[in-house]
């Protein structure tokens, strides 16, 4: 049978020991140094390095050349202590767990007051030093407190609070540490090369994950996955279903949804999720997850390289994309509304229903009346007022990240584009231009017929391809399209939905539009125009009923302003409006309301 890959691959040296520089750091500085101590607590999680330190650390101390950090190797003292060796008599290994604490100490204090038999120290290394008796500790204490030169212990625990204060305050404390995502990755890489292993790289963040930071329990996981590969090797496939976790695909998907305020495909994709034999709690905990991933991305823009996310970078770029369109104010509060639905599943009998409504909430900030939703329309309304009061002067710094709302339709009046200043802005803003020069969207166009059953949310699952066509043909337009959101497709006309009136502008612009109308004839099929839009895409107006067809778009809530009193036609949102905000009321009744009367749901009573 093959060894296990978390004792085939046990670090021997210090500089194998990955991701707990801030203990062996020191400690090959004080061994450099000549600073040695008597007792040594090496404490942390389980698997995540604390024994094989203390053992690498024997060997150092005991090289013939040493003590050094960098152990020869040769001598007598480090071929018995290698991997391979038959150990030394002179590094005596115990494990509390599996013995009786106290004979055990007693016995250790006898033999103590013989001197090393061939090597420098005599070296007692006491694992899972949390499973010593108080007794064992006491019988322990007086060699501790004044040991013989030669006699060196080394504690190994998980619980440094179950070793005696008397005992613990004599030894040098090293606290290891969970291995960062980072650099269980490399390790994982690292052994699945040395061992010829074809593991896909998005496998990578799933064993990472699923391993919870023990590289023991990591590398366990893999060891199974490798077990278990066929001719194709690790595929990703195969690792989610096996792991249990949800697939990627599903929860960018659901992300997509979010930033469209699509509630159609809110709702699609929770009914995949429990076609696909997904439990609808571990789906919401996976999405929870995700979003904070996007809360951190908004506030910290090297997440990735920093370690603080861990995705392959095809996936990050994705989800760069979705937290710069969905914002830091409006993730924040999905990722509360989440989060409560996600409390309210525990011991639920239809949870399913919870995660719809979790995901129809988080789209609808009008639909509860909780601070943050609150906020977030308060948010709204001071940006509002703040551009009408800053028009026509100069741009106005404003505190939150929504973008500057402008009219879909070509306005009279010239209207400054303000900078947000909430946070670092990666897109360069335009100076101000008369709108009249550049309209940020066309008249309503002519209704054509649909490009057979293409829909916003079948768009938004072939976007990968339409991004990678779009980066065949121009990086530098793609960099712009990477910046949309699809927030409607019907008549022939795809409306995208951008943060920034800059990317709108631009795409609205030849020859950027013309080369992504291209590619959407190319991957959708059919002819398409391209309509883009400042805001969010839950302002955009879906298209009217059929009677209505014929009128121009309407006029979103948000672009008006004092001196742009609404057109004649605009449309108050209603009550019967399922987008309007502020058209529900607090309760979950008028959330399951939303649920029958949008979406056609039918409640389950559940209790
Ligand atoms: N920091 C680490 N670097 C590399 N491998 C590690 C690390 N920590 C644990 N491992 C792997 O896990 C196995 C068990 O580690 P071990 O030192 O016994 O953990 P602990 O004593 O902290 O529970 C090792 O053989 C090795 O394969
Ligand atoms: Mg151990
Ligand atoms: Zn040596």
């Amino acid at each position: 049978m093959a060894l296990a890959l978390y004792r085939k691959y046990r670090p021997q040296t210090f500089a194998e020991v990955v991701g707990q520089e801030h203990v062996t750091e020191p400690l090959i500085n004080a061994i450099r140094a000549g600073r040695l101590n008597h007792a040594y607590l090496f404490s942390g999680p389980r698997g995540c390095g604390k024994t094989s330190s203390a053992r690498i650390l024997a060997r150092s101390l005991n090289c013939a050349q040493g003590p050094t950090a960098e152990p020869c190797g040769e001598c007598n003292s480090c071929r018995s202590l290698a991997a391979d060796g038959h150990g030394s008599v002179d590094v005596i290994e115990i494990d509390a767990a599996s013995h009786g604490g106290v004979d055990d100490a007693r016995e250790l204090r006898e033999r103590a007051v013989f001197a090393p038999v061939e090597s420098r120290y005599k070296i007692y290394i006491i694992d899972e030093a949390h499973m010593v008796t108080a007794q064992g500790f006491n019988a322990l204490l007086k060699l501790v407190e004044e040991p013989p030169s030669y006699v060196l212990f080394i504690f190994a625990t998980t619980e440094p609070d179950k070793v005696l204060p008397t005992i613990r305050s004599r030894t040098h404390h090293y606290p290891f540490r969970l291995i960062p995502p980072p650099a269980m990755r490399e390790l994982c890489k690292k052994l699945c090369v040395e061992e010829g292993a074809n593991v896909a790289d998005d496998v990578y963040p799933l064993v990472v994950r699923s391993g919870g930071g023990s590289a023991r329990d990591t590398l366990s996981v893999l060891d199974q996955l490798i077990a278990g590969a066929g001719a194709e090797g690790v595929t990703y496939e195969r690792a989610a279903a096996l792991l249990g976790v949800t697939d990627a695909g599903l929860l960018d998907e659901m992300c997509e949804a979010f930033a469209a305020a699509d509630g159609a495909q809110v709702m699609e994709v929770v009914e995949r999720v429990v076609e696909g034999g997904h439990d609808p709690r571990r789906f919401a905990g996976d999405l929870l997850e995700r979003l904070r991933d996007l809360i951190v991305l908004t506030q910290v823009p090297d997440a990735a390289s920093s370690g603080l996310i861990d995705a392959p970078a095809d996936q990050l770029s994705k989800m760069t994309s979705q937290a710069t369109r969905m914002g830091t104010s409006t993730l924040t509060r999905m990722a509360e509304v989440v989060a409560d639905g996600l409390a309210g599943m525990r011991g639920a009998t239809a949870p399913r229903l919870l995660l719809e409504l979790a995901c129809v909430r988080a789209i609808l900030p009008g639909s509860d009346e909780s601070m943050a939703g609150l906020l977030q329309r308060l948010e709204s309304l001071e940006q509002r007022g703040a551009s009408a009061v800053a028009a026509p002067a100069a741009p106005v710094a404003r505190p939150a990240e929504r973008p500057v709302e402008r009219p879909a339709a070509p306005a009279p009046a010239p209207e400054p584009v303000p900078t947000p200043a909430g946070k670092p802005d990666p897109s360069p803003e335009p100076e101000p231009e008369p709108e009249a020069a550049a309209p940020v969207s066309p008249p309503a166009p002519a209704p054509e017929p649909a490009a057979g059953g293409v829909t916003a949310a079948s768009i938004r699952r072939q976007w990968d391809r339409i991004m990678m066509a779009m980066k065949d043909r121009k990086r530098t337009t793609a960099a712009i399209l990477s910046e949309a959101t699809v927030a409607d497709a019907s008549d022939g006309e795809v409306v995208l939905v951008f943060k920034h009136a800059f990317h709108a502008g631009a795409l609205q612009k030849e020859p950027a539009y013309g080369s992504v109308v291209e590619v959407l004839g190319e991957v959708l099929g059919g002819t398409w125009k391209l309509r883009c839009e400042v805001g969010e895409a839950a302002q955009i107006p879906k298209p009217p009923p059929k009677a209505q067809a014929a009128q121009p778009p309407r006029q979103r809530p948000q672009a008006q302003t004092i001196e742009e009193p609404p057109p004649e036609d605009y449309d108050e949102p209603s009550a019967d409006d399922p987008v309007a905000p502020g058209s529900f009321g607090t309760s979950e009744e008028q959330a399951v309301k939303l649920l029958a009367d949008a979406f056609g749901a039918k409640q389950i009573r559940a209790n």
